[in-house]
């Protein structure tokens, strides 16, 4: 039993017209939490990490836990690198045994992000790796990137194209009005849908034939998470993320892979606050992280199957 990419997932779930959740992990007990829900959905799952995800835990850390979340579930896992800074970083995970890396060069001008993806892509195929990629830019804050929302451009069709073909690249990240973090829209929720399906159009007419796009940003940030957060002492005001039956829309089009990590934080945070409030002379850490871990293996199991579509993926 041992990790696997991502190649298989996407094929599926576009023929499925159904997403694979890549949630972000940190720690032990969000790794159980994710992969026990996988697990008890019959779905294949991707962790992701982060750079700063990276240096909080260190990578041979993570995939020792992945490797024995592995073993426990026996479920399709991808351990998938998420924002690529460099070709340095991508080393660094496909040498700890990483088998999927994103390289996120959407800040860089056009032909420099299609130059370094290349470089990245062309690294990580040798090793069997499979690579994803960014064009477009999303607002809100990824570790030291932080795009202001005036800032975000949509990704063009046409340059979506060339950039397949040029780079190589195995899915592609868009900016279709997602964007990171927990205050997604200012007004009503909007996504550019018929971008989307113009990317979609415009690769199979160039024979790019079920080709998977990933959507960032793509936390529907959980009333019941932050209503939680706020009744035991948190402060968070206007939080508003992507509706759910958007991102079902998302699915059923040529999204395979759909990101989220926002409401996983919100959900640690809320059961955190819940336990440490309910039970003032507890200072058992396995007290709050039990806590947590259920609360969010509920959460997962939830999107799966409520959102994703992706339960039975492994049969
Ligand atoms: O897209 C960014 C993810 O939410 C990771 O955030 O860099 O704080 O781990 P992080
Ligand atoms: P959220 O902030 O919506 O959870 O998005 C996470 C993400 O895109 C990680 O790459
Ligand atoms: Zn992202």
């Amino acid at each position: 039993m041992a990790l696997v990419t991502t190649s298989k997932m996407f094929e599926k779930a576009f023929e499925g017209k159904y997403a694979i959740g890549a949630f972000n992990i940190n720690n032990m007990e969000i790794i159980q939490a994710i992969t026990r829900a996988a697990k008890a959905q019959n779905s294949a799952v991707i962790l992701q990490v982060s750079k700063s995800a990276l240096k909080f835990a260190g990578p041979g850390y993570l995939k020792g836990m992945v490797d024995a979340a592995v073993a426990e579930t026996g479920i399709d896992i991808a351990l998938h690198l998420d924002h690529g800074p460099d070709l340095e970083t991508v080393k660094e995970c496909i040498e700890a045994g990483f088998t999927s890396v994103m390289f996120d060069g959407s800040h860089f001008d056009y032909e420099t992000n299609v130059a370094k993806t290349k470089e990245v892509v062309d690294y990580a195929h040798a090793r069997g790796v499979v690579v994803e990629a960014e064009l477009g830019q999303l607002a809100g804050i990824e570790d030291d990137v932080n795009v202001a929302h005036e800032n975000a451009t949509f990704t063009d069709p046409d340059q979506a194209v060339d950039f397949v073909k040029r780079t190589g690249v195995d899915s592609l990240a868009v900016a279709i009005g997602t964007s990171h973090g927990a205050y997604k829209f200012k007004g009503e929720a909007r996504l550019d849908f018929d971008r989307l399906a113009k990317i979609t159009e415009k690769l199979e007419a160039e024979g790019f034939r079920n080709y998977p796009i990933v959507l960032h940003g793509a936390s529907a940030v959980d009333a019941k998470s932050v209503e939680i957060c706020n009744q035991y002492g948190a402060q968070i005001d206007g939080a508003k993320g992507v509706p759910n039956d958007m991102l079902r829309k998302a699915c059923s089009m040529a999204v395979c892979k759909i990101n989220m990590d926002t409401d996983l934080r919100l959900g640690m945070t809320a059961a955190v606050r819940r336990y440490l409030a309910e039970n003032p002379k507890g200072f058992d850490p396995r007290g709050y992280l039990g806590d947590a871990r259920t609360y969010l293996q509920e959460l997962v199991e939830g999107k799966i199957k409520d959102v994703l579509g992706s339960t039975d993926s492994m049969n």
